[in-house]
């Protein structure tokens, strides 16, 4: 499957056929592909972000002037992170906005900021296909190498018949998958495992990964957490999935769908998630990444009712939660062993006193003064220790980093 671990970015313009994206983002995740979405402003008429959110398992990206979105994933790096750029369904009118290099939206302008290469499945009434400035459009971009995939002849929702019908998401799936095979130097810097026909750097090993925050109940209203979105957490369980691996994801809460493809625990308080943990290391686990901000403390007497305001101060007894990492990496027979160091300072030395303090086989630290990466952003960067090796891994998205961390945990696993 030549799209094994590629990023595909779908753009979905608005037309009927918007409805079917979600299963064509199956289609294309079913051939192990990445998929991010860009909805352009009239498509979610036909169909949901979060339906698409769910099943892609990214944020789906709709502005382009939204200092939010910017301030995650901006416009330029989804248009870096993209190895290919299709449109499914492409409009009569997205068609012509992009033969005349119009970029007025999310979607337009990122496919003139990409040098990925683009793809267009049209869908549009039969008419407005066959008409003369659709065609004069579509010749410019094919000559620009845009490929088209169909549209198809029959019948359509206007209840016309001919030329304009989108395939079916399976067959733009499979074009998709045939046209990379044929353009080899694309295929080859995708991922190593497209050209050999070696094993996935993770095939036959289960990971366990804890991601998110925990919540600590104070009373049946309030608790204590922290700004853990689960990104980083979530983001390795879709890659170990992409490199072969079998994934248990225990999660305390957060806004993310589960990754399809793994086992997934949802869990609230540190002590869900260190029974959760060590029932499914005993169970399956090979490596165990502990990827969540567990609170290391929980309230001593949480209370069956709400707390009154009475007095001008109060204070909470806090008492000490289980280490989960130090606990599995105690084990009798422990999986290998990975941490996640968060520092504001030291971080070195704090992320070595870690490792050799839990008994790990590697921990990788992120530096969280920074505001720029660590909790709740879409970037992230880490150093890796290993009792005898360091490794920096610099500033990108988390799902690239997260591929790029699990191939140092691969290797290791394999020496170990
Ligand atoms: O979720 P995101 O918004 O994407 O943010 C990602 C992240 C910043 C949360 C992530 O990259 C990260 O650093 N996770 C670990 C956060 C943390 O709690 O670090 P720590 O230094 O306090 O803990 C050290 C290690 O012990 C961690 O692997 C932690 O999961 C584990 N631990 C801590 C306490 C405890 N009771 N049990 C544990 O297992």
């Amino acid at each position: 499957m030549a799209l094994q671990n590629v990023n595909v970015l779908l753009g979905v313009t608005g037309g009927i056929a918007a409805y079917k994206a979600p299963d064509l983002v199956r289609k294309l995740t079913g051939l192990g592909a990445t998929v991010r979405v860009v909805l352009s402003p009239s498509s979610s008429a036909f169909v949901t972000p979060l339906s698409l959110q769910a099943v892609s398992g990214n944020i789906v990206h709709q502005h382009l002037l939204d200092p939010e979105a910017e301030a995650g994933m901006g416009h330029i790096e989804l248009a870096r992170w993209a190895d290919v750029l299709l449109i499914a369904p492409a409009t009569a009118h997205c068609i012509a906005k992009l033969a005349h290099g119009l970029a007025d939206d999310l979607l337009t302008t990122l496919v003139l900021a990409t040098n990925a290469p683009v793809f267009l499945a049209p869908a549009m009434n039969q008419q407005m296909w066959a008409a003369q400035a659709t065609q004069d459009n579509l010749n410019i971009l094919t000559q620009r190498n845009i490929t088209l995939f169909g549209p198809a002849s029959g019948e359509q929702a206007c209840g016309d018949i001919g030329y304009g019908r989108m395939l079916e998401t399976h067959e733009i799936a499979n074009m998709l998958d045939q046209a990379l095979v044929d353009m080899p130097v694309l295929a080859s810097t995708q991922s190593i495992e497209v050209a050999s026909s070696e094993p996935l750097p993770l095939s036959g090993q289960h990971i366990v990964i804890t991601a998110g925050p925990t919540r600590e109940a104070i009373d049946p209203v309030r608790y204590i957490s922290n700004h853990s979105s689960g990104k980083m957490g979530y983001s390795l369980a879709v890659q170990a999935l992409a490199l072969g691996a079998q994934v248990t994801l225990i999660s305390g809460p957060v806004a993310l769908p589960a990754p399809t493809g793994c086992k997934f625990i949802s869990v609230t308080s540190a002590l869900d998630m260190h029974t959760a943990a060590l029932h499914a290391i005993e169970n399956a686990g090979d490596i165990f990444i502990a990827c969540a901000a567990v609170a290391d403390y929980r309230v001593a007497n949480v209370m069956d009712h709400k707390l009154k305001k009475s007095a001008d101060e109060m204070t909470i007894s806090l008492v000490k939660n289980p280490d989960i990492l130090a606990d599995v990496a105690a084990l009798s027979s422990p999986p290998f062993t990975v941490g996640f160091a968060a520092e504001t300072h030291d971080v070195e030395h704090y992320a070595k006193d870690k490792l050799t303090r839990k008994k790990l086989n590697m921990i990788a630290a992120n530096d969280v003064s920074q505001s720029d990466i660590g909790f709740n952003q879409s970037d992230n960067a880490l150093t890796v220790f290993t009792a005898d090796a360091q490794i920096v891994l610099p500033k990108q998205d988390k799902l690239a980093l997260a591929k790029e961390l699990l191939k140092i945990v691969a290797q290791h696993v394999s020496n170990h």
